[in-house]
């Protein structure tokens, strides 16, 4: 007969894996993301949804600033794939925005707290699939002008996001750089729902 401690039994109970414990541990902002979501009603209209692009692109910024942290992006084999800044300034082009320009927000964020942020975001292409579908319905855009930021990456999103969170899971991260991971989402879900409850003021 074998004996457990209860250490030992906790420790087996409570082992997860960072891409579980980042899912388990922030759902209730993504939760809270969808009410704001619902709130600021972005398809309402194009200046509404504009506003929203605005916030997108604002937050890819942060995002990106932390892909040229050399340790970083040695986390993430193919990061060059990810982010949207990019398309996102383009879709603001389409919509006749000019972005005045923002404080970055993630300077801090560096390491291990970064590759939460970058979790935030890369997970949030998985809802886009919902407000892409809107964007078109409600807008008339599409992935060549106004919502190329909801559109899944050319590889698909599923691909791209299991390869993501096969990543987190190679970092094979101690306890406590895992919770600094999982501040690092929270301040960036933070920071996201910040910018949804205040999309009258982003210029
Ligand atoms: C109304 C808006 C949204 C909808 C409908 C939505 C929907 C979804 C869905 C269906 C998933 C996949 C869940 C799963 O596979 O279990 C997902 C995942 C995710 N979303 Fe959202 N989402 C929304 C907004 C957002 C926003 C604004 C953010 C961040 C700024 C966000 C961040 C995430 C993250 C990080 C995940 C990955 C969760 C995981 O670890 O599996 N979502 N979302």
């Amino acid at each position: 007969m074998t004996f457990t401690t209860d250490t030992e039994a906790q420790s087996h109970t409570t082992t997860a894996s960072l891409a579980q414990r980042l899912k388990a541990e922030t759902a209730g902002e993504h939760e809270r993301m969808h009410r704001l979501m619902a709130k600021a009603d972005v398809f309402a209209s194009k200046e509404r949804y504009s506003r929203f692009t605005l916030a997108q692109y604002y937050f890819q910024q942060d995002v990106e600033y932390l892909f040229q942290h050399p340790e970083l992006a040695a986390l993430i084999p193919d990061i060059e794939v990810r982010g949207r800044a990019q398309v996102a300034l383009q879709d603001l082009h389409d919509l006749g925005i000019k972005p005045e320009g923002h404080e970055l927000k993630s300077l801090d964020a560096v390491h291990p707290e970064g590759l939460g942020w970058i979790y935030v975001s890369e997970g949030s292409t998985l809802g886009a699939a919902f407000l892409f579908k809107e964007a078109q319905n409600s807008l008339g855009l599409s992935a060549g002008f106004g919502a190329r930021n909801l559109a899944a990456y050319p590889e698909g999103r599923a691909r791209v996001w299991k390869r993501f969170v096969q990543a987190l899971d190679a970092a094979d991260f101690n306890g406590s750089q895992q919770d600094a991971v999982i501040q690092g989402a929270l301040n960036a879900f933070g920071h996201f729902g910040q910018m949804l409850e205040q999309l009258e003021q982003l210029r």
